[in-house]
């Protein structure tokens, strides 16, 4: 076993302890995993959610768990990251970080005819706004610490064209674009910026979204045949935000087990 792979198979970064990690809308989900591989790499991990109990309860749980191993510290603090001077104000009480990773978003289903305006500016508040404000309240504190990784939660199903989603796919696809042009805004001080893009991945919201009989069909049209769980993607977006990811930056790493 190389020193730098754990006893329980998780890749292991020595860079990223003691490393400051941002997580938006880490209490459940995908977000969860994310939030916990960087408590096993022993990163001081912030999360935003606006999701009390769960959040508190992940705490908790990650407390109990990494105890005897002194990890890092794991933080909750509410925020609705729509709320932009909130989100600001926050980041702002971290302090200067690391690592960012902007992971909140809400796929709701909408149909064309339904769309408003209103409706239009809060989905692009809740899947879009916030990262562009986040890396804007980070990347000052990034520079002065010699350089960070922001990554950024992107998604398959506007490259599927998937159904119902118009604007969350919308919000999905403008993040690409972001991710470009920070990238080279950022790139001279050392900033890293990039993309994960998740394929279908079991979390407790998609199950609202899809039956298991869904589940099967989207594993069978899948190169490899396995359900896709939140620490897949927290591995790729892990070594992202590591050492080993030096030379990585404006493109997209997707994680969807080949979906095709
Ligand atoms: N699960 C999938 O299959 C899948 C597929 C493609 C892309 N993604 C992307 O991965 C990321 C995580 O997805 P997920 O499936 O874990 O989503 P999820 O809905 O399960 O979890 C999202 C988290 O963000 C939080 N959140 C939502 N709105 C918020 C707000 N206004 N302020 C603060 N926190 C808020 C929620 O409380 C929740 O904890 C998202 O960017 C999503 O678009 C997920």
């Amino acid at each position: 076993m190389s020193n730098t792979q754990r006893a329980d198979g998780i890749a292991y970064y020595p860079g990223l302890a003691g490393q400051r990690v941002v997580v938006s809308g880490g209490g459940t989900g995908i977000g969860e995993g994310l939030v916990t591989a960087f408590a096993e790499q022993g990163a001081e991990v912030h999360f935003l959610d606006i999701r009390k109990a769960p959040s508190e309860a992940l705490v908790e749980r990650l407390e109990e768990r990494l105890a005897a191993r002194t990890p890092g510290r794991v933080s909750f603090h509410a925020c609705d990251i729509t709320d932009t001077e909130a989100l600001k104000g926050v980041l702002g009480q971290i302090g200067d970080i690391d690592v960012l990773v902007n992971n909140a978003a809400n796929d709701d289903r909408h149909r064309l005819a339904d769309i408003t305006q209103d409706y239009f500016d809060e989905r692009m508040a809740v899947n879009l706004r916030h990262q562009v404000f986040a890396s804007q309240a980070v990347a000052p504190g990034m520079a002065r610490r010699g350089g960070g990784s922001i990554v950024n939660l992107g998604s398959i199903s506007w490259h599927l064209g998937q159904p119902g989603l118009a604007l969350y796919e919308t919000a999905k696809a403008g993040i690409e674009g972001l991710t470009r042009a920070l990238a080279s805004e950022l790139g001279a001080e050392g900033i890293r910026v990039n993309c994960v893009i998740p394929g279908n991945v079991k979390t407790e919201r998609q199950s609202r979204w899809y039956s298991a009989e869904d589940e099967a069909q989207i594993v069978a049209e899948q190169a490899l045949k396995v359900r896709i769980q939140p620490h897949h993607i927290a591995a790729m977006v892990v070594f992202l935000a590591s050492d080993a990811a030096a030379a990585c930056t404006a493109h997209n790493y997707w994680v969807d087990a080949g979906w095709l």
